[in-house]
């Protein structure tokens, strides 16, 4: 499994086809938004741009709202604090063969807080 941590979405899709067919899973991650790309690349590697993350949604990637609304306006701010609301899971759930190593399903999950599951 190789977590490509990283802003660019150009760069962790690279990253993806460079190592399809040499990694189970390629996973991005950073952005904090998941996206709605999971897939098995055609070497047989799952691949998402990005898992997003375990947090509160309803803030700033996982920030309290308020106070990054405030730093962006360069208003009276303290230093960047975690949201303190309902938190949502976000991840993919992998099936890998066991004879190539390759992954066979991968599968987004969104479990609890502000987002709601796709599909
Ligand atoms: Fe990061």
């Amino acid at each position: 499994m190789v977590d490509i941590h990283g802003e660019i979405t150009s760069e962790k899709m690279a990253a993806g086809h460079y190592l399809d067919g040499k990694a189970s899973l390629v996973v991005g991650t950073h952005t904090h938004v998941p996206t709605n790309d999971a897939r098995i690349l055609s070497g047989g590697t799952a691949y998402v741009t990005d898992a997003g993350m375990c947090g509160d949604y309803d803030s700033v990637i996982g920030m309290d709202k308020t106070n990054s609304i405030n730093k962006f306006f360069k208003k009276d701010a303290k230093k960047h604090f975690p949201s303190k609301g309902k938190s949502s899971i976000c991840g993919v759930i992998v099936d890998v063969s066991k004879e190539t190593g390759l992954a066979t399903k991968i599968k987004n999950f969104i479990s609890g807080g502000v987002l709601q599951p796709r599909n």
